[in-house]
């Protein structure tokens, strides 16, 4: 199994990623990062899905905010408490250390992936810390950015917006990043039939995840008109445990900081008419979404 930390912010869709992550790879360890809710709520949301998973892997509490501005949230969809309504499970688990920076760094090694699904503020610390990070890991995949349509802003997918510095320093590094963006991951939702599947399973993990489904597909019902929901994060793991699932084209990805319309905007060179920038990137353009769904639901006890 691929030995992974996944960098989070739980986030309905993290929640979902986190225990695929844990039933198709090796968790090594999961550091939190302020963004779809405060970095309270996003490390009170891993340890309570340690709890769920009956697992003991390490959860790191990283940074607060943004390398430059405020802290950005996503309530509007994650709820105040960045899972919304979702019945909390009682815990008694506490973080392993306030350092995530320092807990990516010590524990960097050549056959671990980072699987960053939430603002890119840790990652960027960790390259800014040592630069020589990025060549002692296995790889970096993201969910992040787009080749496409934003959703923070009409260009800008959230993850990115929250911190463009953080996201051109990952890019900028020199490691090949596996990017999950809007594009791809609008490819991979579900729906009230899968909740139904999910209820209909009657397993722990199963029940608090057709909670939230129910839960977003309700935020998105108000928002959009439709009961449908992005499994934005599980991509990022799908990508590095079933590879053959997601097909990629390697693409130079600029990341946006200064445009007034534009900031937050991955800029993807699909140009094919002349010699486009050297990639930087492999990005992702299609998912084989049933069997996708398949792990998903399987990896979930329905
Ligand atoms: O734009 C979607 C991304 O932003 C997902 O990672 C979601 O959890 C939020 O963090
Ligand atoms: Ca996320």
């Amino acid at each position: 199994m691929k030995r992974m930390i996944i960098d989070c912010d739980p986030g309905h869709d993290d929640a979902i990623a986190l225990i695929l992550a844990h039933r198709v790879a090796d968790v090594v360890g999961i550091t939190t990062v302020s963004g779809n809710a405060p970095l309270s709520a996003t490390t009170e949301n891993a340890l309570m899905l340690t709890a769920l998973l009956e697992v003991d892997t390490p959860v790191h509490a990283g940074a607060a905010g943004p390398l430059v501005g405020e802290p950005v949230h996503a309530a509007m969809v994650h709820g105040e408490s960045g899972l919304g309504t979702v019945d909390r499970i009682p815990h008694s688990r506490h973080v392993a250390s306030d350092d995530a920076v320092g807990y990516l760094l010590d524990a960097a090694a050549e056959d671990i992936w980072i699987v960053a699904i939430g603002p890119l503020t840790n990652l960027a610390h960790a390259i800014e810390r040592d630069p020589t990070w990025t060549e002692r890991i296995a790889g970096i995949a993201i969910m992040g950015g787009s080749a496409g349509v934003g959703n923070a802003t009409p260009v800008a997918e959230f993850n990115i917006y929250a911190d463009p510095e953080a996201a051109a320093r990952v890019f900028e590094s020199g490691v090949e990043v596996v990017m999950c963006g809007l594009n791809l991951t609008h490819q991979f939702l579900t729906d009230d039939g899968i909740a139904e599947r999910l209820r209909a399973a009657d397993v722990p993990t199963a029940r608090f995840a057709a909670q939230i489904c129910d839960d977003i597909h309700g935020r998105m019902e108000s928002l959009t008109g439709r009961r449908t929901a992005a499994l934005h994060d599980p991509c990022a793991v799908l990508a590095v445990t079933h590879p053959d699932l997601i097909e990629t084209e390697a693409r130079a990805v600029s990341v946006e900081v200064d445009g007034t319309l534009t900031r937050g905007m991955t800029v993807v060179d699909q140009r094919i008419t002349r010699r486009p920038n050297a990639p930087n990137a492999l990005v992702g353009y299609g998912i084989d979404a049933e069997k996708g769904m398949a792990q998903v639901l399987d990896a979930l006890g329905a």
